[in-house]
């Protein structure tokens, strides 16, 4: 069996609630998932949660829960945002799961037994926030802890570290040589300055148990449980091991037993994450790998973080966007489509109510919705849903459209991707204005001329279906549906001039995007605008 594209995402921290920064890395893997499997690949599409340490065992603590029950609680909720979402994942991972935890522990045992790790007593600072330990170095000029770190306990213990020190010089090698590795350019360039500039000190693995309980136990040394991003970062690796993956089997030998399946997953292609978490990706998670014996992942791709009106997004100042309401009240595929549209993978982006009603109303209910309303009811006025004979003016547009969105999806532009399939709907639509339909329906001499222009619009709207069901997979089923086609739109190769077929009755047209009055918020917001 062929290796599958295997996409991953973060996976959440179980204990926030999910917000716009999440749902938009969630949509972005979605998109590139179901665009490849469009094109006829078979993809494996992973995401999940993050259980484990101190902040869960506190929260749950003070919710009068066990670690456990609270995780099971919230993850019921994060599962369903998966299916609000319309993810097509192919699995969901949790790492209380036995399954995960059992790859964690096999690594472990392997790399102890190979002497990767080793024992010493640290004396310090350490941020129960951020889970980590800090240095002189991270205070700020005048000697207080950054309000980041929370609080910031000192502390003298026990711990297990790995040498990471001794994998500076091929780490960075391996990005020079790669350049793919780490996208994009200026998230490569963070990383390579940052190896270049400064020693890679040892990372704390562990845990005592008398202070955190809420972990995965190292098999070696019962007194710990396992860092928090060590077991994380596992995550990807362990589902394709618990399924049987044959290369994630080979580097884990005897220290798990796992059943060898014809599943082909590992190693990832693409580890979609945001650039906060870029260091444990680039750094830690490559030479995790390395020493495990396991091949590298082909590409981080690492995307910027949303604010809300210039905002940082806060639950505590109220600045959110709760992409739950947003999708009740406007349609998932608006909501997936603004995303998408509005950020490309790279920079920071800014959600407004006033941006995401601009693009709805302009792009969505005028642009795409009103051109396929337009193509279906003109056929069945005109021709009672009938289809006239092919006729190919548009073509070209068409298939340049689709030449260069498939170059583009294949590169990750999705944003690029949408302005250039928004070429075809802007063009359909002024090809209504310029050939004016409704004059030709009335002026019988004008039938074969009549006959063009629909076939044209019908077929550019199909065409449209399915570039567009990576993006909006239920707005591309619905304009099948209209159409009245048996075919799914999901796959890549009917994009295509000259399917429709002439004599194919099409159904009926119903609004794709029906126009709303503006939010009350946004209402409010603009009339405030003007009063100043
Ligand atoms: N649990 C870790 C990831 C472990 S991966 C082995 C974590 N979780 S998180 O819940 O804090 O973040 C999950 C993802 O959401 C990260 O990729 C993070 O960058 C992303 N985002 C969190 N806030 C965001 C925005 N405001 N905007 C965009 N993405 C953001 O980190």
């Amino acid at each position: 069996m062929s290796k599958r594209f295997y996409i991953t995402t973060a996976i959440d921290y179980v204990n926030g609630a999910p917000h716009l920064g999440h749902a938009y890395e969630k949509v972005v893997a979605d998109v590139i998932a179901r665009s490849r499997r469009s094109f006829g690949e078979e993809v494996f599409f992973l995401t999940g949660l993050d259980e484990h340490g101190q902040k869960v065992e506190q929260a749950a603590e003070a919710n009068g829960q066990t670690p456990q029950d609270y995780c099971d609680r919230l993850a019921i909720q994060w599962k369903a945002l998966t299916q609000h979402l319309g993810l097509s994942v192919d699995d969901f991972v949790r790492t209380t799961e036995p399954r995960h935890q059992a790859v964690v522990q096999a690594i472990l045992a392997k790399l102890h037994a190979e002497g990767q790790f080793y024992k010493t007593t640290y004396q310090g600072w350490y941020s129960v926030k951020e889970e980590t330990f800090l240095t002189e170095k991270d205070r700020n000029p005048d000697g207080t802890w950054d309000a980041k770190w929370g609080q910031v306990n000192e502390l003298a213990e026990d711990n297990w570290y790995f040498r990471l020190g001794l994998h500076q010089a091929w780490l960075i090698e391996h990005l020079e040589s790669h350049p793919e590795f780490v996208f994009p350019e200026s998230r490569r360039n963070e990383v390579l300055g940052f190896l270049r500039a400064e020693r890679l000190e040892d990372l704390c693995i562990s845990r005592p148990r008398a202070r955190l309980s809420w972990g995965i136990p190292l098999p070696f040394d019962q007194e710990f449980v396992t860092y928090v991003w060590f077991d994380a970062l596992v995550n990807y690796f362990s589902v394709p091991a618990a399924l049987g993956d044959k290369s994630a089997l080979s580097a884990l030998g005897d220290y798990y037993a796992g059943k060898p399946s014809s599943l082909s997953i590992w190693p990832a292609d693409v580890h979609l994450i945001g650039k906060d978490i870029l260091k444990f990706h680039a750094i830690y998670w490559p030479i995790m790998l390395r020493v495990i014996g396991a091949p590298l992942p082909r590409q981080l791709l690492v995307h910027g973080w949303w604010q809300k009106d210039g905002q940082k997004l806060s639950k505590s100042t109220g600045n959110v966007v709760d992409p739950e309401a947003v999708i009740q009240e406007w349609g998932l595929d608006a909501f997936r489509y603004y995303v998408v549209r509005e950020l490309g993978i790279g920079p920071d982006g800014n959600w407004t109510d006033g941006g995401f009603g601009d693009r709805y109303r302009s792009e969505l209910a005028n642009g795409l919705g009103n051109l396929v309303n337009r193509a279906i009811s003109m056929l069945n006025r005109y021709r009672g849903g009938l289809v006239p004979v092919p006729h190919q003016e548009l073509a070209p547009d068409a298939l340049a459209v689709v030449e260069q969105a498939t170059q583009q999806l294949r590169s990750f532009d999705l944003q690029g991707t949408l302005q250039t399939i928004w070429k075809l709907v802007n063009r359909a639509n002024e090809y209504v204005e310029q050939t004016a339909p409704f004059k030709l329906a009335r002026d019988p001499a004008q039938a074969t001329r009549l006959d063009e222009v629909l076939y044209n619009l019908v077929e550019c709207c199909r065409i449209l279906g399915v570039l567009l069901w990576p993006f909006m997979p239920q707005t591309a089923d619905r304009i099948f549906a209209q159409l009245r086609l048996c075919d799914a739109p999901d796959r890549w190769s009917l994009a295509r001039w000259g399917v429709l077929e002439i004599g194919h009755q099409v159904g009926t047209p119903v609004p794709l995007f029906p126009r709303k009055d503006l939010a009350p918020a946004v209402e409010a917001k603009k009339a405030t605008a003007k009063s100043v």
